[in-house]
């Protein structure tokens, strides 16, 4: 079965899906994007995740191709024309194409290109419970990375860094010696029985799942600490994890080589995955 994308008001094979090479989310990573998860055909967090997509467009001043409400149709559709029982949907708005010129140019139709694919949920269930290695690099990356762009190039050096040592995630370190978040997720870590996470300021993107586990958490009474941490906070902390669209919560058992408590996926790694699980919105 062939795949089906969604490029600019149309269905194609993926083998023919294809932008202007003066579109400027190439020329210049003009634009905007969002990883939505699919599980048993519905798309979770949906709302999160399309109303932090029309936050990054206005940041950027860029009005979207379609009106908010058509983005679900689309997705559903690539749903069902790709068969995806669980799976990921990226969608990209960029500022359109015109000829290479800094400026916003003037008149032009912004690019929306979205993508399925299908993950398998075995995978992640195996994958956590081996847990994965971290490694700690510098974070390179602008002043707004709350807004998430298409500007990817510190966090694909960081994740290299990474798998060359080793490891399946980057943790960006600050110049003031504290983790923003993950190369793609964000990074949190738990000192006795008290979760620690850094704040949603403009050093990190806020999480849909990120919200999604705190909301899960505040039923079950667990203690959040919204605080930057360091290397010696995780020297000091028993469990570790990561949250994104595609890794949901996965735990940490080691960074730079350290063990986090006896190295293995501990108990509230579990706690925090059924909470998550079943607290998120499917639609
Ligand atoms: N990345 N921080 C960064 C820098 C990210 O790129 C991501 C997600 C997250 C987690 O956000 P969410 O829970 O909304 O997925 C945090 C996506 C998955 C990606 O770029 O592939």
């Amino acid at each position: 079965m062939s795949i089906i994308s969604y490029v600019n008001g149309s269905y194609v094979d993926h083998k023919d899906a294809k932008v202007n090479i003066e579109d400027r989310g190439y020329q210049f990573a003009d634009g905007v994007y969002e990883v939505f998860a699919v599980i048993n055909k519905q798309i979770v967090d949906y709302d999160g995740h399309i109303n932090r997509l029309f936050r990054s467009l206005n940041e950027i001043s860029l009005n979207s191709p379609i009106v908010k409400e058509a983005y679900i149709f689309h997705i559903r559709n690539l749903i069902r024309k790709n068969n995806i029982h669980d799976g990921l949907i990226y969608l990209q708005v960029s500022r359109g194409v015109a000829q290479r010129d800094f400026k916003f140019p003037t008149k032009i139709k912004p690019s929306l290109v979205i993508t399925a694919k299908s993950i398998s949920m075995e995978n992640y269930y195996s994958k956590f419970k081996q847990g994965i290695k971290v490694k700690i690099t510098d974070d390179l990356r602008w002043k707004r990375v709350d807004i998430k762009t298409l500007n990817l190039l510190p966090p694909v050096l960081a994740k290299q860094k990474a798998v060359e040592n080793g490891c399946e995630e980057a943790w960006m370190i600050d110049s003031d010696g504290y983790i923003t978040e993950g190369s793609s997720s964000n990074a949190w870590i738990l000192i006795r029985d008290k979760l620690i996470t850094t704040p949603a300021t403009n050093s990190i993107l806020k999480g849909i799942t990120r919200t999604s586990l705190i909301r899960a958490l505040k039923r079950k009474n667990i203690k959040l600490i919204e605080k930057r941490f360091n290397k010696k906070d995780i020297k000091n902390a028993n469990e570790a994890f990561i949250t994104s669209a595609t890794q949901f919560v996965m735990p940490v058992i080691k960074v730079d080589g350290y063990k986090i408590g006896n190295g293995k996926v501990g108990k509230y790694a579990h706690m925090f995955k059924d909470a998550y699980m079943e607290a998120i919105q499917l639609k």
